[in-house]
């Protein structure tokens, strides 16, 4: 009897999922509100004061990131926010080109598993961590004189925006496509902390010993989208 059993897993801290969803909110904000700064026709005191705040809670909400960094492994904290999250494992490796195959493939090849942040995004992530910060912080200098590489404040603060547009584009789109394609509930997860794991053939020390070690081994039939309710084992005959 072939068995696939369903694990619910908290990957995302509260406090990991309170400084996503204060960036994705800040930076979707900024967006708008650089594109009204561009139009005559609206109140531009208005529009600049809330672009300065929103770039301070975005430069707040990066040092609580940081801060996360630091947070030891617990049950509380799954250990996804702690800065060694961020260095791939072999596994990950692995796991990156298979996502590379998934998005060649126009979404054909299957979404490989993975544990907390994508292997491919990885180490996108830290990056974006940096850009968001010196965006922030060229913002803050838009109107004086330093230089940086060259580059006056304003023009790297519009060049670092325009990065941070392209990787908010990508990013949303690619967080739907893998939720749409793979069984994880992806972004749910990163609103209330918990995914989805499925397994087959992994017997209690294995399956919680490969958890920790953020991959999961999993079949390729475990893959394949099963029709089941949300129960903990699914017997497949
Ligand atoms: C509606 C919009 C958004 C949705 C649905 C969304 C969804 C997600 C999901 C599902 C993850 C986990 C992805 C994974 O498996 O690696 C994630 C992570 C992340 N997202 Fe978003 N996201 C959104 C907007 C944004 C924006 C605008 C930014 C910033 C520019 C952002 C920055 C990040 C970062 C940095 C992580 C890694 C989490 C960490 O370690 O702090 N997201 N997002």
């Amino acid at each position: 009897m072939l068995q696939e059993n369903i694990r619910y897993v908290l990957v995302w801290s509260g406090w990991l999922r309170l400084s996503h969803w204060l960036l994705a909110a800040g930076v979707l904000f900024q967006i708008v509100s650089a594109w009204a700064l561009a139009h005559d026709e609206v109140n531009y005191t208005f529009w600049l004061d809330w672009h300065l705040i929103a770039g301070q809670v975005i430069l707040l909400t990066l040092v609580l990131r940081v801060v996360l960094l630091f947070i030891p492994v617990s049950r509380k904290w799954p250990g996804s926010s702690n800065w060694r999250a961020f260095i791939p494992e072999r596994s990950q490796l692995q796991a990156m080109l298979q996502m590379l195959k998934f998005y060649l493939s126009l979404a054909r090849f299957p979404l490989p598993n993975w544990y907390a942040h994508n292997p491919f995004w990885l180490p996108i992530y830290p990056v974006m961590f940096f850009v968001l910060a010196a965006c922030a912080i060229s913002g803050l200098l838009y109107n004086s004189s330093h230089i940086f590489l060259q580059y006056p404040m304003y023009e790297l603060h519009g060049a670092l925006a325009s990065l941070i547009i392209i990787f908010s584009i990508f990013h949303i789109v690619t967080a739907f496509l893998h939720d749409l394609k793979g069984k994880g509930a992806f972004i749910s997860a990163m609103v209330n902390g918990y995914r989805y794991f499925h397994y087959t053939g992994l017997n209690d020390g294995e399956e919680s010993h490969s958890l920790h070690k953020q991959s999961v081994s999993i079949s390729v039939d475990s893959i394949k989208k099963p029709v089941v309710d949300k129960q903990v084992k699914v017997d497949e005959s």
